[in-house]
C-alpha cells in the first residue's frame, strides 16, 4: 500500500475511535448463555426505533446460533434478539423457548459476519465459556478479558503458512475498562474440539494461553470492527475432573458470572468512543 493511504487509513480509524459508541453487537454461542442478557437487557423482537433496545438507550443486539429442527411460520427479517436458524441460513425469529433448539457450541461464521455487515456495529462483545488451566491461575467462576487469541488446532507444518495457521493476533485494548473493573486478563486459544489432545495441548502451551475455547479467534479473524473477548471459566483443564461432565456441571452458576460482568462491561461503555475504553 502507498505510505499516503497508508496514512488516509489511519486517519479514518482514529476518527472511528473518537466517535461514541452507539451500536454494540454481542456474540454468543449457547442460546444457555445469550437468554439471561436478552432478558436483562429487556430485548425482544420489537422493531421500533423509539423503544427498541431500550435500556441502554443504543441499538443493542444479541446474536448466536442454534439448530432448529423445523422452521417456525413466525420467522421475521431482524429482530432486536438475533437468531441465525442454520436449516436455512438465514437470520430467524423467535420462540426462544422452543425446547427443540439445540445450542451450537461454536459460533456460525455466516451469521457473525452478517451481523457485522448488517448491523455495522462500532463494537463487537464476545461473551461465553472457556476451559482454564489452573496452573496459569485460573479457577471455575472466574471472568476474563482476553488479551490475545490463537488457533491451536490449525497445524500446517509449512513455513509463513505455520504462522498463518496458528493466527496469533492481540485483540482491541482496552486498558481503562480492565482498570476499572478489576478483570482477569490472559491469552486464549481456540480449536473445534472441546476435550484436547496431546497435539492440542502442545499448541495451547506454545500459545502462552491460560484459557481454552471454541470461537473466539475465529470470531477475531471474521470481524472487521474491534471485538471485546470476555470468558467465563466453565472447567478446569489440568484438574481432575472429566471436561464434559465439569462443563455442564456449572454451565448455569458461571453463566450468571458472565452475565454480571458483561452488563457491567455494557454500563461502562455507555457514552464512551473507543478510545475511552
Ligand atoms: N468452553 C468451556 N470449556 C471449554 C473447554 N475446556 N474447551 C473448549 N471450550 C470450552
Amino acid at each position: 500500500m502507498a505510505p499516503h493511504a497508508v496514512a488516509e487509513e489511519a486517519m479514518v480509524a482514529n476518527k472511528a475511535e473518537e466517535k461514541p459508541i452507539s451500536t454494540i453487537v454481542i456474540v454468543i454461542a449457547m442460546q444457555e448463555e445469550a437468554v439471561p442478557l436478552v432478558n436483562k437487557f429487556n430485548l425482544s423482537e420489537d422493531l421500533d426505533p423509539v423503544t427498541s433496545g431500550k435500556v441502554i438507550s443504543w441499538n443493542l443486539s444479541i446474536c448466536w446460533s442454534f439448530l432448529k429442527e423445523s422452521l417456525g411460520s413466525d420467522i421475521m427479517e431482524f429482530t432486536e434478539c438475533w437468531e441465525w436458524d442454520i436449516v436455512s441460513n438465514q437470520c430467524g425469529g423467535r420462540p426462544l423457548d422452543n425446547d427443540k433448539n439445540v445450542s451450537l457450541v461454536y459460533c456460525n461464521p455466516r451469521m457473525v459476519m452478517s451481523a457485522d455487515q448488517a448491523l455495522q456495529p462500532d463494537l463487537i462483545i464476545n461473551a461465553g465459556t472457556a476451559g482454564g488451566f489452573k496452573a496459569r491461575g485460573a479457577s471455575v467462576g472466574d471472568v476474563y478479558i482476553a488479551s490475545d487469541v490463537a488457533f491451536h488446532d490449525r497445524r500446517i507444518p509449512i513455513p509463513v503458512f505455520d504462522l498463518y495457521g496458528i493466527g496469533a493476533r492481540r485483540t482491541f485494548s482496552t486498558p481503562n475498562l480492565l482498570k476499572e473493573l478489576n478483570l482477569k486478563v490472559g491469552k486464549l486459544s481456540t480449536g473445534d474440539s472441546l476435550d484436547m489432545s496431546p497435539e492440542d495441548e502442545a499448541s495451547i502451551t506454545a500459545n502462552d494461553a491460560t484459557l481454552k475455547d471454541m470461537e473466539a479467534s475465529f470470531l477475531s479473524y471474521l470481524l472487521s470492527v474491534p471485538a471485546i473477548f470476555i470468558k467465563a471459566v466453565t472447567d478446569i483443564i489440568d484438574g481432575d475432573k472429566p471436561t464434559a461432565e465439569e462443563f455442564r456441571q456449572n454451565l448455569a452458576a458461571v453463566t450468571v458470572e458472565l452475565d454480571r460482568l458483561v452488563t457491567q462491561v455494557v454500563d461502562f461503555i455507555s457514552g464512551k468512543c473507543l478510545s475511552e475504553l
